[in-house]
């Protein structure tokens, strides 16, 4: 340490300085001062000097965010003070009630409330010694919680270092955005791994993993709402305490409401039942507090919850009903996924019958029955799934199910693939479940969109032994789909094979996305035809080379490197190259219209759906970013536009309505032969 010239030492601890600040404009506030690259410019300086000084590396340097590791166990560590959690309300009656015990305990005729949303996430503690991060926890059980600080160092908007170098423990909601938890999900779809029913088992599946890479790919976000012993620092409210949480370097939720009496409660839940839907994360009710510190120790707490707090539920869709059965689907991957079969029930504007399930495990800790009435509720809005058994109604006559030993379809091995995998999967390479389910990924809308192949063809074709791999549809002949039996007649038969035909013209990507390789979707696919232009440079890439690809990362390219690495991958490409498909990019002139702009977008399209539009924009050569960065060359804006639209006037990127960019591109579109497309 001595020798370390004392102006390096200088100047890693400026760094460190700024890099906490930026991140804090960008990351809390989302009010960047800097560009991206100047951004990473000041870490890239950091990175190099720590590594030609390595003994200046300290816990608390941004670098920490950014370098992975991988833990042995989570260590358990006693919080300094038990974590409770909250009694609940549902309705207007109960929450008076609520208000009618604080007063008559606290002998007043009105108390006042802080009205907070109530994040959908998973509960952490945060400890700072002299301002520096040193120690974060789970709920556990509340009184021990696991140690995860390095996984928390990887969420963006914890600061690693507070403006005020004092000693405090806060305690907060970690949750995930609505929107990674789609891109997350999708991405597992294309894994073929089971899906995360919502943000906070993706949150608490995330926060919870051994290798900090998981934490940082994954995007999550923090609110702190809490802080021990508010007193140290003056503080005599709730309210305040939110505001100076904020100005210390938390992330505080901004729609946090002083409320002067139960009233104004009730009203902020209500206006909030309505606008939930509008936030990027979810919130499954408000959390109403008395707002005066001293009032609250008055109050105390039970074993379980304090007794000046309470959680006020919003309403959520669920509906009761039976489980008819419960089968169990095997994905394109070998997963096994259980499924409940359902008496039809209206929920949430459809008709649901069947459920997921999950897994076997989610069947056994919830003891679900066939027979059994349960309580199912859409997650997300999207899947439904079953949340718990109505034990009431139990007769005696429900059956339990087996966990398979075999898989259902190919009574082929199962087995899991390590002992943290949570699914069951099929481990015969040949089974014709996974086969069917890649024949249905091929055939998508969003890859070859061979319409006339559905789930009953496909599962036809199979099962007569006539398609052995994806290249054999390409090779059927009339005479052969004659003989798949009743209810294909020549009609349907002409048009498949027109069909498949004509799939032969689709874009690299398209091929590419229907493939299948693990890791790989329709985005994916995308970058890589873009960058690479044809199969055979895909094929041949390097790991490293790969990863060169903005947009690709490690573990996705060592997947493709494994995918193609395959004999079966080779054989399958040579045959699909014979039957004639495109295995390259031509790009037409047409096409390039928007070559090199870079575009987002951000509220509700009159014209077109967020996919509509992507694809004319990708159609048309252009990029689309999920975010607004310095490299964005035009923000669409619709109806309802979200943060995107401040982010974009704050560092000065054009904003366009959607006429305005149908204008753009036939200004762009040069030729009157290219104008006519538009
Ligand atoms: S206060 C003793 N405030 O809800 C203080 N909790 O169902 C208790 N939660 O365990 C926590 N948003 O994980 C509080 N604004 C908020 C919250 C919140 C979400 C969670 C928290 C708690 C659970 C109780």
């Amino acid at each position: 340490m001595s020798n370390i010239p004392e102006e390096v030492k200088k100047r890693v601890e400026e760094l460190r300085e700024q890099i906490e600040y930026h991140n804090y404009r960008y990351y809390v506030l989302a009010d960047p001062v800097i560009s991206d690259e100047e951004y990473d410019r000041l870490m890239k300086e950091l990175i190099d000097l720590e590594k030609t000084y390595p003994e200046l590396v300290t816990p608390d340097s941004p670098t920490q965010r950014i370098g992975d590791k991988v833990l042995d166990e989570f260590r358990t560590v006693q919080h300094s003070e038990p974590m409770l959690s909250l009694d609940n309300t549902y309705d207007e009656t109960q929450i008076r009630e609520f208000d009618d015990r604080v007063k008559r305990a606290l002998e007043l005729q009105v108390v006042e409330y802080v009205a907070e949303l109530k994040i959908d996430g998973v509960s952490v503690a945060l400890r700072y010694e002299k301002g520096k991060f040193v120690l974060g926890l789970t709920r556990g059980d509340g009184t021990r919680g696991e140690d995860i600080t390095e996984n928390l160092k990887r969420v963006h908007s914890i600061p690693l270092r507070l403006r005020e170098p004092i000693d405090i423990e806060v305690r907060g909601e970690i949750y995930m955005p609505v929107q990674e938890f789609e891109r997350l999900n999708n991405e597992r779809l294309d894994l073929g791994e089971p899906l995360f029913a919502n943000p906070r088992n993706a949150t608490a599946g995330t926060i919870r993993q051994l290798d900090t890479s998981v934490t940082r790919r994954r995007h999550l976000d923090s609110f702190i709402y809490y802080v021990l012993n508010p007193e140290k620092y003056n503080l005599k409210t709730q309210w305040d305490a939110l505001n100076w949480l904020k100005n210390l370097g938390f992330k505080v939720n901004p729609d946090s409401k002083l409320c002067k009496n139960i009233d104004q409660v009730i009203e902020y839940w209500s206006e909030w039942t309505h606008r939930k839907d509008d936030l990027s994360y979810w919130v499954d009710g408000v959390v109403v507090k008395v707002n005066q510190f001293e009032l609250q120790r008055m109050l105390g707490t039970t074993a379980k919850a304090p007794r000046w707090a309470i959680a006020f539920k919003f309403p959520s869709q669920k509906v009761e009903t039976k489980i008819l059965d419960i089968t169990v689907q095997v994905g394109r991957t070998g997963v096994l996924t259980p499924v409940a079969e359902l008496e039809p029930v209206q929920l949430a504007g459809t008709v649901v019958k069947r459920a997921s399930l999950h897994n076997f495990d989610y069947i056994e800790e919830k003891d679900i029955r066939i027979g059994d009435w349960v309580y199912i509720e859409k997650a997300g809005g999207i899947i439904p799934q079953v949340l718990y058994v109505d034990t009431n109604k139990r007769t005696g006559q429900e059956k339990k199910i087996k966990i398979p030993e075999s898989c259902p379809i190919c009574s082929g091995k199962v087995g899991k693939l390590n002992s943290d995998d949570v699914a069951l999967r099929c481990l015969n390479p040949h089974c014709p479940a996974k086969l069917k389910r890649s024949l249905e990924t091929f055939a998508a809308r969003n890859a070859l969109d061979i319409k006339g192949l559905g789930e009953k063809i496909i599962e036809r074709l199979v099962d007569s032994g006539l398609v052995k791999d994806l290249a054999d549809i390409f090779y059927l002949t009339p005479f052969e789909l004659t003989q798949l039996g009743s209810g294909i007649g020549h009609k349907t038969i002409a048009n498949l094979l027109s069909q498949i035909e004509q799939s032969k013209n689709a874009p690299l990507h398209k091929v590419i996305t229907g493939l299948g390789i693990p890791m790989v979707g329709e985005k994916t696919a995308r970058i890589l035809s873009e960058n690479m232009r044809s199969i055979e440079k895909i094929m041949n890439a390097t790991v490293d080379e790969l990863t060169q690809i903005p947009g690709i990362g490690p573990e996705v390219a060592r997947s493709i490197r494994e995918y193609f690495d395959d004999d079966k991958t080779k054989e399958l490409i040579k045959k699909l190259q014979k039957a004639g498909l495109r295995l390259q990019e031509d790009q037409r002139q047409h096409e390039q219209v928007l070559a090199g702009l870079t575009f987002a977008i951000t509220g509700v399209l009159k014209n077109f759906s967020r996919n509509q539009i992507e694809n004319l924009i990708h159609s048309l050569s252009g990029k689309v970013t999920d975010s607004v960065t310095k490299n964005t060359d035009y923000l669409i804006v619709g109806e309802n536009p979200g943060s995107k639209l401040d982010k974009a006037k704050s560092i000065g990127i054009k904003i366009i309505t959607e006429s305005e960019f149908l204008e753009l591109i036939k200004f762009k579109a040069k030729s009157p032969q290219q104008q006519k497309l538009f």
